[in-house]
């Protein structure tokens, strides 16, 4: 099969970096085994093996051969990449007491919590291992902020998201920093690891920061309009989590006093009957913020392709162009 054939964006990207990311998956492999606690490669084993998209280490490596790079620490870069996202999913499904992950149930319903935060808590410091690997402090210096950043987006989304006065900046600050700062850290250390110029470093970072926006927004809106069997995680589920996504804040902002009781009776104090979730779907509807969430993601998508004009020309910036586009159809 030839790239051109293959209709996805990411797949193209993972089709003509297919012999890197092979190298970074048997990285990863190595990296994630331990010989002194068997419960670590069990639940790592667990994880990883159910797949995921990959798309944080593949933007590494894309951004590295933007600018021709020829070594081979944007694989190592790639691998503690994907070690820090796979560190927050495990973190995350404690925290969200997710029981679905990669269609697979999540390492907390089948082990525990315990064994959760201790495994992703093993993975963080392997990842900063492999970074360390590269002699590179600048690029350490992006990882740990990146990381510092995502925890600092949970925690926050941990005290805002049952508060009615959560508005959209806090909600774009959250999403910022849980997913986008990830993304941004993933094309700036590709870009660095291969010498590309501050000017450059920076649109790299754009890209992967509204990139990172625009899948995040997505990502709420498929939680509440998803295929469970495509998305590999259940439908609804932020709202059963009182989670305020951008869908439920844009209804709050436009509720009548009944219908601000109702989200306060949700989402605040958590006290969900049956037809909750129908009728949060109702008022939605009503105020039509499914399609306003997603004309926003659409603003982010146009954001990250308007960054890639400064990037070199190149076949995997045309990838990198229809992958902002994808994040967001995924939706249609
Ligand atoms: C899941 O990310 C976490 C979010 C930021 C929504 P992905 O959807 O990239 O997860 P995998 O790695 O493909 O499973
Ligand atoms: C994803 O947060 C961000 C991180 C894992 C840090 P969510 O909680 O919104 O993502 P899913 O729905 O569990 O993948
Ligand atoms: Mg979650
Ligand atoms: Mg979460």
């Amino acid at each position: 099969m030839t790239v051109d054939m293959i209709s996805k964006p990411h797949e193209r990207l993972a089709e003509l970096l297919a012999g890197e990311m092979e190298a970074v998956n048997g990285l990863i492999r190595t990296r994630m085994a331990s010989d002194h606690a068997p419960r670590i490669p069990e639940v790592t084993q667990h994880l990883v093996e159910a797949g995921g998209k990959r798309l944080r280490p593949m933007l590494t490596l894309a951004a590295a051969h933007l600018f021709g790079y020829a070594g081979d620490h944007h694989v190592r870069l790639a691998a503690t990449v994907e070690f820090i996202h796979t560190a927050t999913l495990l973190h995350d499904d404690v925290v969200d007491e997710s029981d679905k992950r990669r269609g697979r149930p999540t390492a907390n319903l089948l082990w525990d919590n315990k064994s959760s935060v201790l495994v992703g808590d093993y993975l963080f410091s392997r990842s900063f291992q492999l970074m360390v690997e590269t002699g590179s402090l600048r690029v350490l210096d992006i990882l740990a902020n990146a990381s510092a950043t995502i925890a600092e987006g949970e925690v926050l989304q941990m005290t805002a998201a049952t508060d009615l006065r959560t508005d959209e900046s806090v909600y774009l600050q959250v999403v910022r920093g849980k997913t986008a700062a990830l993304f941004s850290a993933a094309t700036e250390v590709g870009g660095v690891i291969a010498g590309a110029s501050e000017e450059q470093v920076k649109a790299l970072f754009d890209y992967g920061d509204s990139l990172g926006i625009a899948f995040q927004i997505a990502d709420d809106l498929l939680d509440y309009q998803g295929d469970s069997k495509a998305t590999g995680k259940n439908v609804g589920d932020d709202f059963r989590e009182r989670k305020l996504t951008l869908p439920v804040i844009k209804a709050v902002a436009q509720a009548t006093p009944e219908e601000r009781t109702f989200w306060e009776r949700t989402i605040e104090k958590g006290r969900q009957q049956d037809g909750d979730l129908d009728h949060a779907l109702r008022l939605m509807e009503k105020y039509a913020t499914l399609e306003e969430t997603r004309k926003d993601a659409l603003g982010w998508v146009k954001k990250a392709k308007a960054a890639l004009d400064l990037l070199p020309d190149h076949e995997i910036r045309s990838l990198l162009h229809d992958l902002a586009d994808y994040v967001v159809s995924r939706l249609n």
